[in-house]
């Protein structure tokens, strides 16, 4: 964990949709004997929630059915893949948890995966990738109005499924949160190419574009267990937090992963001109030589210049800087959790927070 004066850069933390994780309750949360234990590792987390993923994932691939052809294939093509379904685990981990008995928790792990699906199919049409899951994405394979399209078709189911739970409170949490993925979308291609991207502009992007998601996620969980108004947002915050844990990560395996592993193309970050947070990092360290030609090769998506980039972001120690900020936000996540009943699935999701910033993929 590094120190208060490292995180000096985030005394302007992002603006924040849900609530705004603050840097510093984490340097000074209290901690709980319970808190202290070693989490499980994924593959106990996913023997504990197996039958209620089976039944996830058996919901998916019933809902994922239309008449039409297409959409059949390119859905088929993403979800057979698989995927870590991370988000679906917090769904149901965080009802479970909070003591719920009953099944709508599948549902609504299913729609946060269709919705995260519809995602992913329109992030690689804007990013113009064409790896994910270790597969050639849709969009290489049946091209960039196809991939829109079914993405269109997996968002709108997500919307019938929500429809049929009949809670006028998940819809609102739902269109919200679509809503501001959307915009976070919007807020990133507006950043595209633009060396003056900083830390706060970073995180607000992130935060609509990855955080909200996985806080949807919890707090459905909360809302299905029927949870007070305190729990419910307790859950949300932990879920917000993990969610900016996760894309720094994710941000950071872009640059350090192995493709195999990893599934996805590397280097793809900085290629499409994105200033996550290594490069931004990077950029405020380093001389102002190399700042410039940086600058030049986030306007101009010069591939040349990747060699010489990826060595700085190395010797900047700008990965070790991300990694420590990713830390903070898992950790706040933990601290979310110090008041919900210990059990079982409440140290899985103490798990899954630390999962997500010590993945391989
Ligand atoms: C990818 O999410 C998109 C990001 C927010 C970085 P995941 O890494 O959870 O993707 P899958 O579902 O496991 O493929
Ligand atoms: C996450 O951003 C995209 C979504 C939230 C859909 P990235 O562009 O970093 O995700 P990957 O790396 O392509 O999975
Ligand atoms: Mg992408
Ligand atoms: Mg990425």
């Amino acid at each position: 964990m590094q120190g208060r004066k490292s995180l000096s850069a985030f005394t302007q933390p992002a603006r924040c949709i849900a609530s705004c994780p603050l840097y510093f309750s984490t340097m000074n949360a209290q901690s709980s004997p319970h808190q202290q234990a070693t989490p499980p590792d994924l593959t106990a987390i996913l023997a504990l929630v197996s039958e209620d993923m089976a039944a996830v994932n058996h919901l998916i691939r019933r809902r994922l059915a239309s008449d039409v052809l297409l959409i059949n294939q390119i859905g088929e093509h993403i979800i057979s893949a698989g995927g870590k379904r991370l988000r679906p685990m917090l769904v149901l981990l965080a009802a479970r948890a909070l003591g719920y008995q009953g099944n709508a928790h599948i549902q609504a792990a299913a729609i946060i995966e269709f919705i995260h699906t519809s995602t992913l199919l329109h992030d690689d049409v804007v990013d113009e990738s064409d790896l994910r899951r270790g597969r050639k994405t849709a969009n290489a394979l049946w091209g960039n109005a196809a991939s829109v399209l079914v993405g269109d078709f997996l968002y709108s189911r997500s919307f019938q499924l929500m429809v049929e739970l009949d809670s006028m409170q998940i819809m609102r949490i739902l269109a919200d949160t679509t809503n501001a993925i959307a915009e976070g979308e919007v807020l990133q291609l507006l950043h595209v190419h633009n060396p003056d991207t900083d830390e706060p502009a970073y995180l607000r992007v992130i935060e609509r574009k990855t955080a909200v998601l996985f806080s949807a996620a919890t707090r459905l969980g909360a809302v299905l267990a029927g949870a007070d108004a305190q729990t419910e947002q307790a859950m949300a915050d932990f879920g917000l937090a993990l969610g900016f844990a996760f894309q720094i990560a994710d941000d950071v395996l872009d640059y350090t992963a192995d493709a195999e592993t990893l599934g996805k193309n590397l280097g793809d970050d900085l290629a499409e001109g994105k200033a996550t947070l290594p490069v931004i990092h990077c950029m405020n360290h380093c001389d102002v030589a190399l700042r410039e030609r940086i600058a030049a090769a986030i306007q101009s998506g010069d591939l040349q210049a990747m060699p010489e980039i990826v060595a700085a972001i190395h010797a900047q120690g700008s990965l070790h800087y991300s990694r420590n900020i990713a830390n903070a936000y898992a950790a706040q996540a933990e601290n979310a959790l110090l008041d919900c009943p210990d059990s079982a699935f409440r140290q899985a999701l103490r798990g899954l927070a630390h999962y997500a910033i010590d993945r391989n993929h």
